[in-house]
């Protein structure tokens, strides 16, 4: 398809559909005190985490995309998508990427499909490449997945991380529209910083390191982050990216409705909503019920609030992110009105392949 530069300078993409799956296995908190040293208040307290969900050994990335796409899809009315964007820190294998396959399972033939990796800023990353494609022109609908399944790149053993983290998949659709529509997305901000890349890292398994045993140490092949620090640069960078994309936008936080940021730890959003001047009943906190679930986190805290209606048309809201890389990012849109409802997010069908 051909479009005139006049009719680019006015097109945008527009969220149109919306879904969201949590595997079927939930684990609290008590149950991960059976077999870590670690208890219920520790984990309330520093994290807000209540419980999270678990993917089954035979669920990839893919199959939550997968049934997290085909809801998206659903809602939006069509089982259309010109192009399928999937933002992973865990895709089904080092290569291919996984959206080929998701894009195939969904009927999608043909359909352009990449993979995103900007750790837990995937979402945001890959909503901007969405975004880019439908404004210049490229294509018409996107369909954009977060989707993580942390269980299989954390070690079960390491209570830091096993208790913060759960699998998930949330998804929208994007298609062609005008800047000044309900559900048009606004201004990006986007930035990392690689000199931290040893903050947030699976040290192994790329092409610097084989993920050998003889070669790489347990911990070198699991997934592992420096709390503390990554604590502060999350809080200080998605404050940051908050207030550069309401400066580029010519707003202010009084203008923001609903704050939806990655849902890294419950601590970390009340801080970085009372450093931005937002009370805490403005922002979302899906967290509690599904931990920090990388780059589905924020899809499937807007799944959660659109359902519970927390999420009204005509609401602006603000997404925020933070992850490995460093990277972070932000984005505002006003909310649509989807039709019908987006369902809750459990996941409700087999999805083994
Ligand atoms: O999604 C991408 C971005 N990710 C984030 O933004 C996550 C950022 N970091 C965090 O959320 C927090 O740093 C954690 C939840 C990971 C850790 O919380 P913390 O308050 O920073 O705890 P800490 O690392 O300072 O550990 C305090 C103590 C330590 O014991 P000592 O050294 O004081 O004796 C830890 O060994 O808590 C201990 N600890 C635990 N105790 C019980 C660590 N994990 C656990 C646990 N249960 N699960």
């Amino acid at each position: 398809m051909t479009v005139s530069s006049a009719e680019r300078s006015d097109r945008a993409a527009v969220l149109c559909g919306l879904g969201g799956v949590l595997p079927r296995h939930g684990v609290d908190n008590a149950e991960l005190a059976v077999r870590l040293d670690t208890d219920d208040t520790w984990i309330r307290t520093r994290t807000g985490i209540r419980s999270r969900h678990i993917a089954a050994p035979h669920e990839a990335t893919s199959d939550l995309a997968v049934a997290a796409g085909r809801r998206a899809l659903a809602n939006s009315g069509t089982n259309r998508a010109d192009a399928v964007v999937v933002a992973t820190t865990t895709p089904d294998r080092t290569c291919p990427a996984t959206a080929p396959l998701v894009a195939a399972r969904l009927g999608l033939p043909g359909a352009a499909a990449f993979d995103v990796g900007a750790v837990c800023t995937g979402f945001v990353y890959a909503l901007a490449a969405g975004a880019g494609l439908i404004a210049s022109g490229v294509v018409d609908r996107v369909l954009v997945i977060g989707a993580d399944v942390y269980s299989r790149i954390v070690d079960p053993e390491d209570r830091q991380n096993a208790v913060v983290f759960g699998d998930g998949a949330g998804a929208v659709v994007l298609q062609a529209g005008h800047a000044d529509e309900p559900g048009a997305l606004g201004a990006f901000d986007l930035g990392s910083d690689g000199d931290h890349e040893d903050m947030i890292m699976v040290a192994a398994g790329g092409s610097r390191v084989r993920a050998d045993p003889d070669r790489a140490s347990r911990a070198e092949r699991h997934f592992a982050m420096r709390g503390k620090e990554v604590y502060r640069h999350a809080v200080n960078r998605m404050t940051e990216s908050a207030r550069a994309v309401l400066d580029r936008s010519g707003l202010s936080v009084a203008d923001v409705d609903r704050f939806v940021p990655h849902q890294a730890n419950l601590r970390i959003l009340r801080t970085v909503a009372a450093d931005l001047g937002l009370s805490a009943d403005r922002c979302a906190t899906h967290v509690e019920r599904a931990g920090n679930t990388g780059a589905a986190s924020i899809p499937l805290a807007l799944t959660d609030d659109h359902t519970n209606q927390s999420l009204r048309p005509g609401d602006r809201v603000l997404l925020t992110a933070f992850g490995g890389g460093l990277t972070w990012g932000s984005c505002l849109l006003t909310w649509p009105e989807l039709t019908p409802a987006a369902e809750p997010a459990r996941h409700e069908e087999e999805s083994a392949p």
